[in-house]
């Protein structure tokens, strides 16, 4: 409550409804990472809006819960960029370790497919809780899970040791100054040929 009373303090008199994407986390954070039909009512009359604008917001986007999940709770992104690079095969998995999705495992674990998470060059990505595992393949999200179950820690980010979405190391090349030159003066420019025709 105190953390939901200064986040509205961000906004001008007349304009708290606005919190409600700030204010609808903090719920969801405090209820073990889901959001329930008494908190959505909860939130309402906090904010003073119609409940049907709650559940708007609350259905809207993927990253509330509406249904309770697991301590650890995989998000898969499903979009084409994923699927092309095996998110597919990754999801296979999910569903033979941890059951079908929405559901929570016995050991508390849980998974579903979301769109896009917006980190498509190094796909395929899972959010799992805050984290992004990015460029994975079946063999790292079975050792996540494995990790996961015996309480490990587990590493966020790419598991191709890529730092952000630079080229892995295999495809990187340092070029020299005559070989950036000869690139250039090769390169298609397009609307040029249009031009000169
Ligand atoms: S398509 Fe998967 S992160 Fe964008």
């Amino acid at each position: 409550m105190l953390l939901a009373k200064a986040e509205l303090k961000k906004y001008p008199k007349g304009r708290e409804g606005s919190a409600i994407i700030s204010i609808l986390w903090i719920a969801q954070k405090q209820n073990k990472g889901w959001l329930s039909p008494d908190i959505i009512d909860y939130i309402a009359k906090f904010l003073d809006l119609p409940q049907i604008r709650v559940m708007e917001i609350a259905t809207f986007y993927s990253m509330f819960n509406l249904n309770p999940v697991g301590t650890h709770h995989f998000q898969i992104c499903g979009t084409t960029p994923c699927m092309l690079s095996g998110s597919e095969n990754l999801k296979s998995l999910l569903r033979e370790e941890i059951g079908e999705q929405s559901l929570v495992s016995k050991d508390n674990l849980s998974w579903v497919e979301v769109e896009c998470l917006g980190a498509c060059c190094n796909a395929p990505v899972i959010q799992i809780n805050d984290d992004y595992y990015e460029d994975l393949a079946v063999t790292d999200l079975k050792n996540i899970i494995d990790d996961l179950r015996s309480g490990k820690e587990i590493k966020p980010g790419s598991y191709k040791d890529r730092l952000a979405s630079a080229p892995d190391n295999k495809n990187m090349k340092i070029l020299t100054e005559d070989e950036i030159e000869e690139i250039a003066k090769n390169r298609n420019k397009p609307g040029l040929e249009a031009k000169n025709a």
